[in-house]
């Protein structure tokens, strides 16, 4: 033990510094110098649950979706619909259903999840730019509200699976490209996803759907990117939008009354990033429907959009024990954790950055520059490069990483034949697993011999 674990009156004199930007809303220290989220302290969770460990703040992620709601059901948003794919489990979909959102899904898994968690299938839109013609069956049969069509084929297959009037929009690239800082560019034409404006591929896409009557085309529906900083991209995305469903209106005599303009709204992930203010993103949405709508003579069409990482990812945390420290001579101090590229894929796949803290004592001793290293056979297989973690970090010490909510436990693999992690939710000071560990045991049931 420490001789700080001994003194935590020490510890009080120089509180940890946690970023509110970036820790879940409940986040404390307490007076042991444990990291607290929802009431509970990380060590105790780490203690039942093992490590690694997704933990997630159900306060955090539902203040973040009522406050969606708040700001943007006012100025004429008129739903907002949460992306699953950033994090889907029944629970997670029922705190959504809860918090009055609908959920988007792109496959025939989230689909079932949704479902499973009581989110009234109309208010369901199924994505994907690959749907197979089973997934889009499984769509029509549970009745979800909007299918999102991405490709010929593919209304060619919903047209024969349809038995009533399906709602449906086109996915369309407004060919905005969002030079942002780390952001990932969805509304170019150089990208797999919708239809182009471009050389009349939305506009042939609009003529094929209307052939079939059974399918009713209700809108239009755009994603420009992740991460996402600058409202006002949204508002250009806004008036390409409302120009494109004017010319519909002109060549086919339809007007569309939904306009679905993504999510991708950023969240930062280290002190000094830049997140999307949705305050912000109020303003610049009624602007641009006011001023694009006037001048194409249009009616306002209804406005949906679909936040994911922004309602989900400040709520998670991931913990993991340390297993050693290393350093290398002439090199970098090396701090391996008993998870990595298997439970976040984000570092190795974008340079994702990220905020690590010691989670189950005070750290006022001096502190050293590090690097967060996973327990995979892979050199990139970092959690986090040039963190600060004081120097008497040993094995056994409790890490917790923030912003882990989004795109963690949705993108978690078995590399290594490692088992996923549990998903575990606090709210006032209560735990509830919502996503046991995987167990070698469920890896070898698939193995069939
Ligand atoms: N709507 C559509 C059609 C989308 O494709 C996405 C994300 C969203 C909404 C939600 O975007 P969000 O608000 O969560 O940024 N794996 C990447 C993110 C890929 C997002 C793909 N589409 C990452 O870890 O950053």
């Amino acid at each position: 033990m420490a001789l700080l674990d001994m003194l935590p009156s020490i510890g009080r004199a120089a509180p940890r510094r946690l970023d509110p930007a970036i820790w879940p809303a409940t986040t404390h220290s307490d007076e042991e110098g444990r990291l607290c989220i929802g009431d509970v302290p990380l060590s105790d969770i780490a203690d039942e649950f093992h490590t690694p460990a997704y933990v997630i703040d159900e306060t955090d992620f539902r203040y973040r979706a009522r406050r969606y709601r708040k700001v943007l059901r006012d100025p004429g948003v008129s739903e907002i619909v949460y992306a699953g794919k950033s994090l889907l489990t029944t629970a997670v979909a029922r705190w959504a259903r809860e918090e009055g959102l609908g959920v988007d899904v792109c496959s025939a898994g989230e689909l079932a999840v949704a479902l499973a968690g009581g989110v009234d299938p109309t208010r369901i839109i199924m994505h994907g730019n690959a749907k197979t013609p089973d997934e889009l069956q499984q769509a029509v049969q549970a009745g979800v509200g909007r299918i999102v069509l991405d490709s010929y084929i593919e209304i060619a297959y919903l047209a024969g699976c349809a038995r009533k009037s399906q709602p449906v929009l086109i996915r369309v690239t407004p060919d905005i490209d969002i030079h942002g800082h780390r952001a990932v560019t969805t509304g170019i034409s150089d990208q797999k996803f919708g239809f182009t404006l471009a050389q009349d591929h939305a506009a042939d896409a609009v003529k094929r759907v209307l052939a079939h009557p059974i399918l009713d085309l209700v809108g239009l529906h755009c994603h420009i990117g992740s991460q996402v900083t600058d409202p006002a991209l949204y508002g250009e995305a806004i008036h390409r939008m409302i120009a494109a469903m004017a010319d519909i209106r002109a060549r086919h005599g339809v007007i569309l009354t939904e306009l679905n303009i993504g999510g991708g709204h950023a969240i930062p992930y280290v002190p000094g990033d830049r997140e999307l203010d949705i305050d912000d993103l109020a303003v610049v949405i009624e602007d641009a429907l006011d001023e694009a709508c006037a001048a194409e003579h249009f009616p306002r069409p209804t406005l949906v959009v679909e936040p994911g990482r922004a309602i989900s990812g400040r709520a998670g945390v991931t913990l993991y024990r340390v297993c050693s420290v290393k350093t290398q001579p002439g090199s970098r101090t090396f701090v391996a954790v008993d998870g990595g590229m298997s439970d976040n894929p984000r570092v190795s796949l974008y340079g994702a950055q990220y905020t690590v803290t010691l989670a189950n004592r005070h750290s006022v001793g001096l502190k050293q520059r590090v690097t967060v290293a996973g327990r995979h056979c892979e050199a990139g297989d970092e959690i986090a490069r040039d963190v600060e973690l004081p120097m008497d970090l040993h094995p056994g010490d409790l890490l917790a990483v923030a912003c882990t909510g989004s795109y963690h436990h949705s993108m978690a693999s078995n590399y290594n034949m490692v088992c996923r992690p549990p998903l575990v939710a606090v709210k006032d000071g209560r735990v509830r697993q919502l996503i046991r560990r995987e167990t070698v045991a469920d890896l070898m049931s698939r193995d069939c011999g």
